[in-house]
């Protein structure tokens, strides 16, 4: 047994160190159990995965979405290029050198971000997500520096400043408070460490998308319909957008923004992947885009200061309309602890 945690959960937490309770005090291996100072359960290792989830939550559509999608990053070369690509450029990570790095990745989905820490050398990642994605993750990711956590970002169990990067990338949108969710992430940042913080854009041109108008119903639609539904018109929906982009430029291009359910990836998102893994993939971003409970973008002025008042410095930032935000930022040395 201590062989298996010590594979699915890193050495560190085998030696039962690492996670805390919502109090801050450490909680230390029983078995398979994780427990408090009282003795009571906090979490239990489970498929590889330290899972401090007792009930439904509302991130069940990711949940539905990452077990379902035939397009896995972590097992893809060709999708590992383009998305790899896609965030070093968002990042600049492949910069720097992240060896050595402890990371906490918060949100991780099916792990595609894991792939790419990995991939550019971290030194060991915590990967976090409140949904059932964590497990496919843990079946697809196998990496001795990775250790996978089912946990609510509202309640992270790690003391404070135990990380030298966190990642919170695609995910604090998708939670009730987004504001509250980064500043409890930037909380397990050590001063003097990273914070790589994304957002959807309040800006006219991403508020006019289709999704906003369809997620009244399609948030409400049984998720099996709705996937199925999309799987089958995809390829018809796609082929209308590439038409009317050939026809209209840019004029045609904005109408399907506006109007398509199917969301197109960008030929920087999809060179080089066959028909087949571009279609799962556009699938699997098309349902993401239509059924979170929560979608919450943030005007670019608020992320700034949102980051900024954390205490960090923001050293990359991406804040053009017509793209989402995001920022790596880091924490100064005498940086006040926020709640
Ligand atoms: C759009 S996905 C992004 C996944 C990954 N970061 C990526 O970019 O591929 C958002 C993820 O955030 C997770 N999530 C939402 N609310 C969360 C919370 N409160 N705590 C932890 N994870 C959460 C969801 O379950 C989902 O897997």
């Amino acid at each position: 047994m201590t062989q298996l945690v010590a594979r699915a959960c890193g050495p560190e937490a085998a030696q039962g160190s690492g996670f805390s309770d919502a109090d801050g005090n450490p909680l230390s291996w029983v078995g398979d159990t994780l427990v408090d100072q009282d003795g009571r359960t906090a979490a239990v290792l489970r498929d590889g995965v330290v899972d401090f989830i007792r009930s439904e939550n509302y991130s069940a559509s990711f949940g539905y979405q990452w077990n379902k999608t035939r397009a896995v990053v972590a097992r893809d070369g060709q999708m590992q290029r383009v998305h790899f690509a896609e965030m070093d450029l968002r990042t600049g990570f492949h910069e720097r050198d992240l060896s050595g790095l402890r990371c906490l990745e918060i949100g991780a989905g099916l792990g595609d971000d894991t792939s790419y820490l990995l991939a550019r050398g971290i030194g060991s990642v915590t990967a976090v997500d409140l949904s059932e994605s964590i497990f496919r993750a843990a079946r697809v990711i196998d990496d001795p520096r990775v250790r996978f956590v089912r946990a609510d970002a509202s309640r992270l169990p790690f003391p404070a400043s135990s990380f030298d990067l966190v990642v919170c990338h695609r995910m604090m949108m998708h939670t009730p408070h987004p504001a509250a969710t980064l500043a409890r992430a930037a909380r397990m940042v050590r001063p003097g460490g990273l914070l790589f913080a994304h957002s959807y854009h309040r800006s006219s041109y991403f508020l006019g998308s289709a999704k906003y108008k369809y997620r009244w119903l399609t948030t409400r639609l049984p998720r099996p319909l709705l996937w199925n539904t999309l799987r089958l018109a995809g390829p018809v929906l796609r082929w209308g957008t590439v038409r009317l982009t050939k026809q209209f430029g840019q004029k045609g291009a904005d109408f399907a923004h506006r109007w398509s359910p199917w969301v197109i990836q960008g030929p920087h998102m999809t060179a080089g992947l066959d028909r087949r893994t571009m279609l799962a993939r556009e699938l699997q971003v098309s349902f993401d885009a239509l059924t979170p409970r929560f979608d919450l973008p943030m005007y670019a002025d608020d992320f700034v200061d949102l980051v900024e008042g954390l205490g960090f410095s923001i050293e990359r930032l991406e804040r053009r309309p017509w793209f989402p935000l995001w920022a790596v930022a880091r924490k100064k040395e005498f940086a006040d602890e926020h709640a």
